[in-house]
């Protein structure tokens, strides 16, 4: 499963960057709006700083589908390959999606509530299809098991798309995802540092260091000793 950030505030991509094997950036319009900063030149910096290698999506806000395609013809130009543009899973989304598959530009296919969008999506061409795991929780439902239902879906059908989960709230949701073998999760800084945030663990290496210092000295390591 690949393992991407949904953030646009450099400070806290640079901060996961540093310590967790990460693929990517997601964002949508409203993060881009919580950024505070010009789409472009937000966009252009977590580019430059993430590589050509990672990925990186980026939404279209257009409401039909010719706007759509002229949105990612403009994003994909401004930030490169491996960057996919998230169509919302709509009438003219799908529209869209036709079109942009057979220009050979990459999609993620957003807003996803349900597996017959996922569906449809995949046959248009699009890489992915994000289920929203937490909203659709609200709508009460089950994100966690449309997720698993749509990864199904694609297998049975022999599609090449994968589910791109998003909108977690817990890293227990995302755990099961892993365990499950969807292509990828998008997920806030905080949920993926929530991860391996458990005492247990601190306490377990304090345990030893503490045990090492016993033996060679305070401060020492298998470097100094
Ligand atoms: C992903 O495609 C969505 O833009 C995003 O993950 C939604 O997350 P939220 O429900 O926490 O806003």
């Amino acid at each position: 499963m690949k393992l991407i950030i949904d953030d646009a505030h450099m400070d806290r991509i640079k901060r996961v960057y540093e310590f967790y094997p990460v693929d990517g950036v997601t964002t949508n319009p409203t993060i881009l709006a919580e950024s505070g900063r010009a789409p472009y030149d937000v966009l252009k910096e977590i580019r430059r700083f993430i590589g050509d290698g990672a990925q990186l999506h980026v939404q279209a806000v257009s409401r039909d589908a010719k706007g759509m395609v002229e949105e990612a013809r403009r994003i994909t130009s401004e930030l490169g390959g491996n960057t996919f543009v998230k169509v919302p899973s709509l009438p003219e989304g799908f529209k869209a999606m036709k079109k942009l598959h057979a220009e050979g530009i990459l999609i993620t296919a957003t807003a996803v509530y349900t597996p017959m969008q996922a569906f449809l999506a995949a046959k248009c061409g699009a890489s992915y299809a994000a289920p929203y795991i937490n909203r659709i929780d609200n709508m009460g439902y089950n994100g966690i098991q449309v997720a698993k239902h749509i990864h199904d879906i694609f297998r049975n059908n022999g599609l090449k798309t994968e589910v791109l989960a998003a909108s977690f709230k817990n890293s227990q949701q995302l755990l099961e995802l892993c365990e499950y073998g969807v292509g990828a999760s998008t997920v806030a800084p905080d949920v993926i540092e929530g991860l391996v945030k458990n005492t247990a663990i601190t306490a377990a290496v304090e345990d030893f260091i503490k045990d090492f210092e016993g033996l060679a000295g305070i401060g020492k390591t298998m470097a100094n000793c």
